[in-house]
């Protein structure tokens, strides 16, 4: 036995020993015939890859109509708000997901929902009006599982309001094989196999997508589920046949189609659905799923058919050596510009140049190759370099693709052009804004005398310097050199995810955010793209790239020149792109010049114009491409919100006391308050409010803050400032929003405000619905700051509890020293100043001053400590009235945030339970 083993080990070592010996004869032959033919044939790479043909398939099916359809009810759009309610299954599951992806890239509304198992459904109306258009179940076992009488809440809902359901049903290893829907004519195949997709021309949700084509070949998974029904309120929208020969119980034969999605008219109980045998995964889902969305909700949450695409060709000159565009490929992309503008009216490739790099390109290691280096030339070109020798021996490296460079100037007028940094550069290094426009007027100069044309409007700054976050600075160049009217970035509001790009407008600069298309400078081969030529294929078809046109009306993609030599993977993607749309969809691709396709989107985005400035330093990217001569410790640490007329000054003062404290610098037109996030300024930028704080010289200790009173009560104020302080504190005053009424309008009338003066308190307060329109926005002004609670909800919903402090106004005047013990508490500022020390009550002025040597004081301006006659009686009345509710909730939110309740509001909730 053993000496039988030790002949078999024997045998083995041999067999092995013979292997290696193999293998290594094997791998010298063939490196032998590597070098032979790398070094001999003139034609060693494949030839870029073509493009895809035209639609393979017109074969449309033939599926009886469902003679009813037409019946289908129309939706009525204008009882239910505009949002999708989505129950997912956890808020970690994958669909649920995909799901709110694709309502986000749509810039739909929606809120999602764990799906109740026996729990309570969301509130579906307020008031006469339904809160959701939509309603999408993850799984729809969780809506027909529904217990009766959450069910019957939902139905008669979606019955009354016309709203539409939308349901996948995903199949599990537990799944029947068979089964019916609960409750509904409709039965359901489980965990099959299919193949060969095809659409049915009939079905009525079609809107973006095209029937004609067929997917051919298996679809992924095992897990297919079919529907199956003899009611005529289902018809079929995707159909396959299975993809083994087993025939399934209850179904005709396995050549014929069965649907995988279907829609459910609302014939059966007046409510339309339509249901997915499996997820969104396969491509086509996401197709349908979007016309699904548009149709139930009577187009209100779609887009129209028309697709605006721009196609920047950046870094002209710029490429590397060996993998600039030579004249061969100058003509490939002027033959496929021409085949383009047949697909898509008046397609034009836009060119991004920068002049310093004409006939010489990047430097790059071996810079230019001489006549001797070929080596080092072939090292520079990568890979990818396949140049003869013996051209090599005749010309120097990179005249090919100088005559690359000529032949574009050649045809200039073909293209469209926009200018980039002259040498490339990132404008966010230039903090001298004359020298940026320096180096702006050199590109421009190359651009006059090679005869390029400048008048597009549009420009791009390489690696999106300065574009955002905002250098101010280049905003300025821009305009004073190439009266830029329009740039694009895919940096805001950040880069991922991708989703959320977004426009914006900036010192009448309108900025489009940019669409990843997969190809970059080093994307230049098919069999090399990442992840394998099949991740882009995949792209085009149906993933990433058509999803972005799919869900954007206008789509500007960056590229590179060695996109366009090379394997021309630009070609290769463009043109492949607009085919598989032009099969699949109805959509109506064109291109647009950059001006006109930036006005264009802020008509069709109006709410983006407004931007939203974000902090910097929170985002890596956006730090790296953000001067090194500005920083976010120049923001402040804590914002003094207001309302007007509560003590903000008095606190304002006192908090400059403190030695570690610093304000802002005063401003020439709103003096002590700068109001950024409130108004018109906040259009200038965070480059100018930055300016408004000191250099810290010591990052840790200065707390730098800013009080602007109407912060408080101004709608987008909240948002903005969590937006670009997400850390700072808030600090509000609050004082009985009775007197600060009446102080607010003797303010007003002390300043001469014509419309105060005009009229009496009680006319302020009182005035009706028919009063004069300028008395009743002073009214407005006047009242609507007390709605304290309303208010605080505001700052709540963007600022954590712990980050927000209600001074008690009562206190600060009477006591200020206590109020001003807590406010260094909350705000954890060190050391602890003493305000019993520094303040001194005045009995002249009747409020409490800044104790100064030789036991004087300073007090505020003789405008703060106003007298004025008290409130008339039966204006405290009103006022106890109108803001009685808005106490009682304020009272009910400081118990939840642990906040002890201001003295005033004790009294005033007294007083009034007592009336
Ligand atoms: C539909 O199918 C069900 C069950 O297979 C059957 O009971 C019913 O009679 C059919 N209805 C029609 C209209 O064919
Ligand atoms: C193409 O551009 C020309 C010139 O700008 C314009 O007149 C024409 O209407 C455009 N065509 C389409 C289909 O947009
Ligand atoms: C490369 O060729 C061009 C023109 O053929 C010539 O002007 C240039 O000087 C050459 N460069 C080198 C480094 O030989
Ligand atoms: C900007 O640079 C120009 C030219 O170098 C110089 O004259 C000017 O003083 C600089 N401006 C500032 C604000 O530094
Ligand atoms: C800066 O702050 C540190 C404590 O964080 C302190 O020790 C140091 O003295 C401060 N420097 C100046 C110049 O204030
Ligand atoms: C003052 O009030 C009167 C009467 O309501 C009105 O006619 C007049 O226009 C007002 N003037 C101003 C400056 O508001
Ligand atoms: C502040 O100063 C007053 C008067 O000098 C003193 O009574 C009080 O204890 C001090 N408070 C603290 C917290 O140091």
């Amino acid at each position: 036995m053993i000496h039988l083993w030790k002949l078999v080990r024997h045998m083995r070592q041999l067999e092995l020993h013979r292997l290696i010996l193999l293998l290594i004869a094997f791998s010298l032959a063939s490196m032998c015939f590597l070098a032979y033919y790398v070094t001999n044939s003139p034609k060693i790479k494949e030839p870029p890859p073509i493009p895809f043909n035209d639609c393979s398939s017109q074969q449309r099916i033939v599926v009886q109509p469902q003679a009813n359809w037409r019946i289908a009810k129309s939706v009525d759009t204008s009882r239910t708000e505009p949002v999708v309610l989505v129950f997912v299954e956890s808020i970690y599951s994958q669909l649920g997901q995909e799901i709110v992806a694709i309502l986000e890239s749509g810039r739909f509304k929606y809120r999602t929902e764990i799906a109740p198992g026996k729990g309570d459904m969301p509130t579906l109306t307020d008031k006469d009006r339904g809160r959701y258009s939509l309603i999408i179940y993850e799984n729809i076992l969780k809506y027909v599982n529904l217990d009766a009488w959450n069910r019957e809440l939902l139905d008669k809902y979606c019955v009354e309001y016309g709203v539409g359901i939308i349901g996948f049903f995903k199949a599990n290893e537990n799944s029947l094989l068979s089964a019916q829907l609960k409750g509904f004519p409709l039965f359901l195949h489980s965990n099959l196999g299919l193949r060969d997709y095809h659409i049915n021309p009939n079905a009525p949700l079609l809107y973006v997508t095209r029937a004609n084509e067929v997917e051919q070949g298996p679809l992924p998974g095992d897990d297919w589920t079919v529907f199956q029904s003899n009611h005529s309120t289902y018809e079929p929208v995707l159909l396959a046949s299975t993809k083994s020969a087993e025939s399934i119980p209850h179904l005709p034969t396995h050549k014929a189609l069965h649907a995988t999605v279907v829609q459910d008219l609302g014939l059966h109980d007046g409510i339309q659905r339509v249901l997915f045998g499996n997820n969104l995964n396969f491509w086509l889902h996401k197709l349908i799923f979007v016309d699904a969305i548009a149709y139930l909700t009577g187009k209100r949450l779609c887009l129209t058919l028309d697709r605006y695409l721009l196609v920047d060709i950046d870094d002209i000159f710029v490429g590397k050596e060996g993998t600039r565009m030579k004249v061969s490929d100058v003509e490939a992309l002027l033959n496929a510009q021409a085949k383009l503008r047949k697909l898509v009216p008046n397609f034009t490739f836009n060119l991004g140049f920068s002049g310093k790099f004409y006939h010489t390109g990047m430097t790059s290691p071996c810079h230019r190759c001489g006549n001797a280096q070929r080596r080092d030339c072939q090292q520079c070109g990568g890979a990818g370099e396949k140049r003869r020798p013996s051209q090599a021996k005749s010309i120097n490296c990179t005249d090919e693709e100088d005559e690359g460079d000529d032949m574009l100037l050649q045809h200039r007028k073909e293209f469209w052009w926009f200018p980039h940094m002259w040498s490339h550069m990132q404008p966010h290094l230039f903090h001298n804004v004359t020298v940026l426009a320096e180096q702006m007027k050199l590109n421009k100069q190359f651009a006059l005398e090679h005869g390029i044309p400048i008048d597009l409007g549009y420009a791009v700054a390489p690696h999106h310097s300065g574009v955002y976050p905002i250098h101010s600075q280049l905003y300025e160049a821009w305009k004073s050199v190439w009266n830029i009217q329009v740039t694009s970035t895919e940096e805001y509001p950040h880069l991922r995810p991708a989703r959320y790009r977004r426009g914006f407008i900036h010192n009448n600069i309108m900025v489009l955010p940019r669409q990843t298309c997969g190809l970059f400078t080093h994307t230049i081969f098919y069999n090399e793209y990442p992840g394998g030529s099949k991740e882009l294929d995949k792209s085009i078809r149906g993933g990433e790239l058509f999803l972005t046109i799919l869900l954007n009306p206008i789509s500007i993609f960056m590229t590179h020149l060695s996109n366009y030599g090379n394997d021309r993977l630009g070609l290769y993607t463009f043109e492949s792109l607009v085919k598989f749309v032009q099969c699949w969809t109805n959509l109506r691709l064109q291109t647009l010049p950059p001006v006109q396709l930036a006005k264009k989107y802020f008509e069709i985005f109006p709410q983006e114009k407004d931007p939203l400035w974000q902090n910097p330093c929170d985002d890596k990217r956006h730090k790296d491409i953000w001067s090194k001569e500005k920083t976010c410790d120049r923001l402040p640490k804590f914002l003094v919100v207001g309302p007007q007329k509560t003590g903000t000054t008095a606190l304002y003062s006192f908090l400059n006391m403190h030695p570690a404290v610093t304000s802002n610098f005063h401003s020439v037109v709103t003096f002590e308050e700068i109001q950024f996030f409130n108004g018109i300024n906040y259009q200038r930028g965070i480059d100018w409010y930055m300016d408004f704080f000191p250099m810290p010289s010591n990052a840790s200790t200065d707390f730098m803050f800013e009080k602007s009173a109407n912060y408080f009560d101004t709608d987008m104020v909240p948002k903005r400032a969590a937006a670009l302080l997400p850390r700072a504190k808030i600090i509000a005053i609050l004082i009985s929003p009775s007197y600060r009424a009446y102080s607010w309008y003797q303010h007003q009338r002390a300043h001469n405000d014509p419309v105060a003066i005009n009229y009496t308190f009680t006319q302020v307060i009182t005035a009706g619905p028919h009063a004069p329109q300028e008395l009743r926005n002073l009214q407005n002004r006047c009242l609507m700051p007390g709605w304290y609670t309303s208010h605080l909800e505001r700052w709540l919903t963007y600022y954590p509890a712990s980050q927000i402090h209600v001074v008690d106004g009562q206190e600060l005047r009477n006591d200020p020293a206590a109020a001003m013990g807590s406010v260094q508490k909350f705000l954890g500022v060190t050391p602890h100043f003493n305000y019993t020390q520094a303040l001194r009550y005045d009995e002249a002025k009747g409020f409490w001053c800044q104790l100064v040597e030789n036991g004087k004081t300073r007090c505020l301006g003789k405008s703060k400590g106003r007298k004025y006659p008290d409130m008339e009686q039966s204006s405290r009345t009103f006022l106890a009235d109108f803001y009685r509710e808005s106490n009682i909730e304020l009272s009910k939110l400081l118990n939840r945030l642990g906040h002890p309740l201001p003295t005033w509001l004790r009294e005033e909730l007294q007083n009034s339970s007592r009336s």
